[in-house]
Order: structure tokens, then sequence, then C-alpha cells
């Protein structure tokens, strides 16, 4: 795009200071600049979006298989999950584009080393636990890692360097989501350098788009795959292409699943499977009323309790659904290192402007059904999201060692 045609879309959009510094750019500035602009999303990114999921319909209870039914059932649907393995029908992906701010780590987040005694990476684990299911198949579950232009090369090297961890390189692809830009509080579009709009990865709904894009899509149902197995790379502990899950998603007939853990107290902040307006939801722990957070069934169970755990099968032909409908877009407020008025990078001491985000909850509603399979929370949940404390490297130590990983 040339300068006038840039200028007038820019005009269009309130967003002309952008070109502000055009006069101090080199022609690869100019290039790198033209094309963030080129390829704006400006649906997406639009101030209009603060607050526009907060209204809610009606909310009830979902139906979800429970820790004794699955234990009644474990040999007919390990079987039937199996035998999908085995005939090539599940990949797994892995979404690693985040940039595990809270945990602070300057690299790729599963590059962090979480051993004591030796070296023992996020993603080694997370390659361990698949590795337990491909060993009991004798066969290879593809696996997809999205990544972001942030930490892309540093993922790639990371696998290369490590060998892969004993998986087979041809049966890992990686591909990279989008990034969308971050915005002030007036609606102005932020910039991080003289050539660059304030970048940052899109939120992990993008993660089916992003893979289309990559061609992986039409790659994997080429190779017969049916259903994708997605998941957070926090969660060192999960279970991944679990065959009893997936032979209980596809046996439920429903087009998505997904793990969930027992809430522990009523008031824990965890996202929670439930219907809305009859559909499945996932809706936040600040967006269940007292009530509801309190409320008991006659055994004496939290009835809004299943906690979302980020591991979710979607069935293919469903997510090419989904992917001509646009995801609610969620404008998180945030603090955005930026360009001052006179050019100068500077880091906000408070939130200053909003990132654009989809997610990956909101496919479970568009899938229109879903199972929700429980899992031990002992066995199967330790999230890395912090140093100390909750969810953190030491919790995550403790729970890894309760479950004879040595470390
Ligand atoms: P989180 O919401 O925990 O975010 O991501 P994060 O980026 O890892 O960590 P913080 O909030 O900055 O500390 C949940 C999962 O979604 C992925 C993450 O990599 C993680 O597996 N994710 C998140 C993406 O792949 N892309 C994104 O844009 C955001």
């Amino acid at each position: 795009m040339q300068y006038n045609e840039l200028k007038s879309l820019l005009d269009m959009h309130g967003q002309a200071h952008v070109l502000r510094w055009w006069n101090e750019l080199d022609e690869a500035g100019r290039e790198k600049l033209a094309a963030q602009i080129a390829n704006m999303d400006w649906e997406t990114v639009s101030l209009s979006h603060i607050g526009e999921n907060s209204g809610r319909g009606k909310i009830e209870p979902i139906e979800g298989l429970s820790l004794e039914e699955i234990d009644a059932r474990r040999a007919e649907l390990s079987a039937v999950g199996q035998e999908a393995i085995v005939k090539g029908k599940v990949a797994a992906v892995l979404l690693a584009g985040g940039q595990g701010t809270r945990l602070g780590s300057d690299g790729p987040k599963g590059a962090y080393n979480i051993g004591l005694t030796r070296p023992l990476y996020i993603f080694e684990q997370l390659i361990r636990n698949l590795q337990d299911v491909t060993n009991a198949c004798g066969a290879y579950v593809p696996l997809l890692i999205m990544t972001s232009e942030l930490n892309d090369a540093a993922t790639r090297a990371f696998f290369e360097a490590h060998a892969y961890f004993g998986y087979p390189a041809e049966e890992v692809f990686f591909f990279r989501q989008e990034m969308a830009p971050a915005m002030d509080e007036h609606g102005k579009l932020l910039m991080s350098a003289k050539d660059s709009l304030a970048l940052s990865p899109n939120g992990n709904g993008g993660w089916y788009s992003s893979l289309e894009r990559a061609g992986l899509v039409e790659k994997m149902a080429a190779r017969g795959v049916e259903w994708f197995n997605v998941f957070a790379v926090d969660n060192v502990l999960q279970r991944i292409a679990d065959p009893v899950f997936v032979g209980a998603t596809i046996a439920s007939g429903k087009a998505s699943g997904a793990k969930f853990v027992r809430k522990g107290y009523p008031e824990e902040r965890v996202g929670v499977l439930c219907l809305e307006d009859g559909l499945p939801t996932v809706i936040e722990y600040y967006e269940l009323s007292d009530e509801m957070a309190n409320l008991r069934d006659e055994t004496g169970r939290l009835v809004y309790s299943f906690g979302v755990t980020l591991n979710y099968l979607f069935r293919l032909d469903v997510l090419k659904e989904i992917v001509s409908r646009r995801l609610p877009v969620h404008a998180a407020h945030k603090k955005v290192s930026c360009l001052n008025e006179s050019g100068a990078l500077v880091a906000p001491e408070r939130e200053n402007g909003y990132k654009f985000e989809t997610l990956i909850l909101d496919m479970v509603r568009q899938a229109g059904t879903c199972l929700p399979f429980e899992i031990v929370r002992e066995h199967e949940f330790a999230p890395i999201k912090n140093k100390t404390g909750k969810d953190s490297v030491e919790s995550a130590r403790e729970l890894l060692k309760l479950n004879g990983v040595q470390l």
C-alpha cells in the first residue's frame, strides 16, 4: 500500500497519528508498518467490545460424566478412544502462543525448567504425557504447536535442540497465531516503535483459524483426523489424547468435550461449565452470583462446580462451521508499553490501554453440544501460572512428585 492509500484508510478510522514518524522511516520500516496496517482487523480492534460479553442469558447446570460413571465404563470408553487414535483420527493441539507474563520468564513458557535435580522442561513433561498414550496405543498422534511471532523461532529452536524429546519430528507441526494491536483509552492505536503498532498475541481463540491459514487443517483432514484435543501449555499433569476422554466424547455423540475438575470451594476462581439459554458455555467465576456459586444439590455437592482445565476436544466438522462465525472479542484493560508524544518507549505504571483477544472457551458454546468429563484434580491438574503460591511452579512440583515424577 502506498502512503496515500494508507493515509486515507487510517483517516477513515481516525488513526492517522500512526504515520506520524513516516518520514523518519527507512524502506524496511515503512514496509513493516504498511503491512501491519493493511492486515488490521478493524472489527476486532475496537473499543466497542468493552463490556460486550457481560450480559448473560439463562444459566442452568449442565450434565457431565462423573468420575464414578467414567470408572464404571472405563474399559469400554478406552477401547473406543484407542481405536480412534490408532486409526489416526485424533490430533493434539498445544496452545503455546501466550506470553506467560505471570511466570515472568524470558523465553517460551514451555522452555521453563521445573526440574530440581535434573532439567525437566514443561514441554518435555507434556511430551512424556503424550508418549504414555502413544506407547500404549502403538500409534503416533500428530502434535500441532501454536506459537506467536514473539516466541515462534525460540520454540522451534528449543524443540530442535532437545531432539523433540524423543517424539518423531515429522509428527510435530508448528503454526503461528496472529497478533492484534492495542489501543489507548480513547481508541487510538498504540505504537511500540516508530515503525510498529503495539502488537500482542490475539488470544487462544484464534487457534483454529490460524491452523487453517497454515494449511494444517487440510493436511490433518487428508490424514483422516476428525478430532482435535486442544490443551494449554501450563498443566504439566494433563493427559493428552486421553483414550477414555476421546472414547467418551465420541460415544456421547457430542461435538465437543471438556475435562473438568470439581471446584474445591464456592469462591474458587475458575471458569465453570454450565448451560446458557440451553447451550453449553463456560462462564467466569465472577459471572456466577453468590447464590449460584453456593448452590448445592441433594447430596451436598456444589451445583455449578465443573471447573474448566483448558483441555478440550472439538470435532472437525463443527470447527469448520464455527470458523465462519465470529467469536466474541474480549477487551482486556492492561498496561501496554508504548511510544509517548516524543517517540520514546515508556512502560506505564497503571493500565493505559486495551488488548483484544478471542478465547477458546467461547468455542464450547459455538460447538452447540459438549460433554463435560470429570478428572481427578491431584492426578491431572497442575497448572503453572505463577512462580510461587497457587497454580505455581512450587505447587506443580508437589503434584508431580505425588504422581511419581522424578524432579
Ligand atoms: P493464559 O490465559 O494462562 O495466558 O493462557 P498466558 O499468556 O500463558 O499467561 P499470562 O496470563 O500472560 O501469565 C492459557 C493458554 O492459552 C495460551 C497460553 O500459551 C496457554 O497455553 N495462549 C494464550 C495462546 O496460545 N495465545 C494467546 O494469545 C494467549
